[in-house]
């Protein structure tokens, strides 16, 4: 993590003058759920009564859209504040209410610009610009939330100079554990450089309670983690997506929701700084274990008449061919009836056939969708 070129000691505390809370949500994997976090994180916070301020500093502007505001149609953003030495002084001019009532520092497309910092504004070093920024507001605020771009960049710096915490969302499949064990490396030095702690912990998303894989793989995560880790965990939930499309956090949108229930959750270990008694509030867990869900038998067979090796990979297995499926194989004459075995909880799957190493759809199965990468995968109903 390179671009500091300060090496101010800041202290105990990084509160800016009205004493905020300021958390940033980073981890420069794409698509973990950094912003959906930082939205709704503000918005159980807003319910609650606290006042929040969101700051937009990734230029990809998801958390102003997901807040209601067009970036397009904005005169001032960030961008202005951070770079143009004519632009605004100081960030309560470019402050607008979203209509959940969260105040929203907005980000503009143009931030790009300044993810390798080639005009920051050189009034104070590069990376401690939104610290003194935020230091300088009025006493406004309980909660600042900064959503930060999918990159240890300039920004994300900036960012993490400013914070009293930190919380790092992490898609609860193992693949993305060993970014984060950088990324907390890389905010350990940075505490070392500023001389104080940034309370780094990490927030389980996406959790798709349905499937043993995950269930395994939080329970890594929480082994590997310890009391870095969030009880609380973020559960897969369309409204999520649906709150952010109509510009609302979910609490203002479908507040009798699991993702508004799991955000109420995340609200409260952030606010008091303890775990919430979970095993009554969170129908995942029980008596601070993670609950299993009633599973059911699921056969998927193929006929063939060569001895080829077919394996399923799918959403209920981490998409690691045939991790957690049995294989049964019976012969009939020159045919070959190869039967795969997993237990699945009810709910729709999409999963992909690698036959002799070759990934396809399922040849006997008709029912198939476009996948997130692009090609097909065939579709699972379990009732
Ligand atoms: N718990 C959830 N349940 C369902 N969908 C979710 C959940 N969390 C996030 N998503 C969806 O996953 C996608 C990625 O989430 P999000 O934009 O929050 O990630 P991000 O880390 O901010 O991405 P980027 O790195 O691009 O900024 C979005 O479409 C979002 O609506
Ligand atoms: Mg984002």
């Amino acid at each position: 993590m390179g671009g500091d070129s300060s090496n101010t000691r800041e202290g105990s505390v990084a509160t800016g003058r009205g004493g905020a809370r300021v958390l940033s949500v980073v981890n420069q994997k794409g698509g973990c759920g950094k912003t959906t976090t930082t939205v709704n994180l503000a918005g159980a916070l807003s319910v609650e009564g606290a006042r929040v301020l969101v700051i937009d500093i990734d230029p990809q502007a998801h958390a102003t859209l997901a807040l209601g505001i067009d970036p397009d149609e904005l005169s001032e953003s960030l961008l202005e504040l951070l770079s143009d030495p004519h632009g605004p002084k100081d960030l309560q001019q470019i402050l607008i209410q979203a209509s959940s009532g969260i105040d929203l520092a907005p980000a503009s497309l143009a931030l790009s610009a300044l993810e390798h910092g080639v005009s920051f504004k050189q009034t104070t070093a590069r990376t401690g610009r939104l610290k003194s920024l935020i230091d300088s507001l009025p006493h406004l605020y309980d909660f600042v939330l900064v959503d930060c771009p999918p990159a240890l960049n300039l920004l994300t710096l900036n960012a993490l100079r400013a914070s009293t915490d930190v919380i790092v969302p992490l898609e609860a499949s193992f693949f993305a554990v060993d970014g984060v064990q950088k990324l907390l490396e890389a905010i350990g030095h940075l505490e070392e450089r500023i001389g104080r702690s940034l309370n780094a912990r990490v927030l389980p998303t996406l959790f798709d309670a349905r499937t043993r894989y995950a269930r395994e793989t939080l329970r890594d995560i929480r082994a590997l983690f310890n009391e870095q880790c969030f009880e609380t965990v973020i559960r897969q939930n369309v409204k999520l997506q649906e709150a952010a499309r109509h510009g609302l956090p979910i609490h203002y949108y479908a507040p009798s929701t699991p993702g508004a229930e799991d955000y109420a959750s995340a609200a409260l270990e952030v606010a008091t700084g303890r775990p919430p008694d979970l095993s009554n509030r969170n129908p995942l867990m029980q008596n601070g274990e993670i609950k299993a869900v009633p599973e059911r038998e699921v056969l998927i067979q193929f006929q063939d008449e060569r001895a080829g090796d077919v394996r399923v990979a799918g959403d209920f297995n981490g998409w690691v061919p045939d991790k957690n499926v049995a294989s049964h194989v019976e012969v009939k004459g020159p045919s070959r009836i190869l039967t795969k075995i997993l237990r699945l909880a009810p709910g729709t799957y999409q999963y992909r056939c690698v036959i002799d190493g070759e990934w396809c759809i399922d040849p006997g199965n008709p029912d198939s969708v476009a996948g997130p990468m692009g090609h097909p995968n065939s579709v699972l109903h379990v009732r």
